[in-house]
């Protein structure tokens, strides 16, 4: 029996007219970081040490420090060492040595468990974590403490802003710490989904953060974006997954160090 030749089928919308979904894509991806954010994602840990980190952001941060390749990490939030210790960790993989470049970390508090692990009873990568410094991240006094470091040992930097979420706070920093980086260096501002986070659970109205919904990483990146050319959003390395900041990798693309 012959198939009857249908007729043009003028009801279907050409393929050139038909919807960008990539909207569902980032509804999905947005559900799921508020679903993560709120069920215990502070328990993860890395290499037993507690880690204030999703568990796919720490799959991308891998990439980007390989790629990257910066002699120096310079993260602003030690908390209790987690991140600290994975960055070094990943330094200690790449093969460096641990007394050239390394792991620069603030915290304006110095927790118990940060002081254990990277003084009193070292872990077996601490000794990648070059600097410890207990101040404002933002101070002068912290900013040049850290230029001194780098000075001695001349490299790239990398930069994980991951301390306060406030916006006018990671604003100011962001201004700072992106004048260690160089062309081609990277600077990520952790937490841009704390605006998405703000009516749920984990973010509930504090002294701290009286207002995240208004004051917040995404609104001080904006800022920062809108009067800035030499950083260019990397969306590479967060698209596949769920990301805690799927917006706020930045290269640096041109200018230099301050
Ligand atoms: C989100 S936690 C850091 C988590 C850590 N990076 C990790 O992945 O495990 C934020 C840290 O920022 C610190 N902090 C808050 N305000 C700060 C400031 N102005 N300067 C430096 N650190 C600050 C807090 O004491 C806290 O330990």
């Amino acid at each position: 029996m012959n198939t009857p030749e249908l007729p043009a089928a003028n009801w279907r919308t050409p393929p050139e007219a038909r919807p960008d979904l990539n909207f569902v894509v980032k509804d999905m991806q947005r559900s799921y970081m508020r679903m993560a954010a709120n069920l215990r994602w502070y328990e993860h840990t890395w290499l037993g040490v507690p880690i204030w980190q999703l568990a796919d952001d720490l799959v991308a941060l891998q990439r980007i420090v390989f790629d990257a390749n910066p002699k120096w990490i310079v993260e602003t939030g030690t908390k209790f060492g987690g991140s600290a210790i994975f960055f070094a960790s990943l330094l200690a993989m790449m093969g460096r040595s641990s007394d050239s470049g390394g792991v620069i970390t603030v915290d304006i508090h110095e927790t118990r468990e940060a002081k254990a692990l990277l003084a009193d009873q070292p872990h077996r990568f601490a000794p990648y974590v070059r600097q410890r410094l207990v101040g404002d991240a933002k101070a002068p006094e912290v900013l040049a403490a850290i230029r001194q470091t780098i000075a001695a040992d001349p490299g790239s930097v990398l930069v994980f802003l991951d301390d306060w979420h406030d916006g006018d706070h990671v604003y100011a920093e962001m201004q700072v710490y992106a004048e260690l980086v160089e062309p081609g260096g990277i600077l990520i501002v952790a937490d841009t989904t704390f605006e998405d986070l703000a009516d749920t659970p984990v973010v509930v109205p504090s002294e701290k953060y009286p207002d995240a919904k208004r004051s917040n990483p995404r609104a001080a990146l904006r800022r920062f974006m809108a009067e800035r050319d030499d950083f260019a959003v990397v969306s590479d390395y967060t698209s596949s997954g769920i990301s805690n900041f799927p917006d706020s990798v930045l290269r640096r693309v041109k200018g230099g160090p301050a």
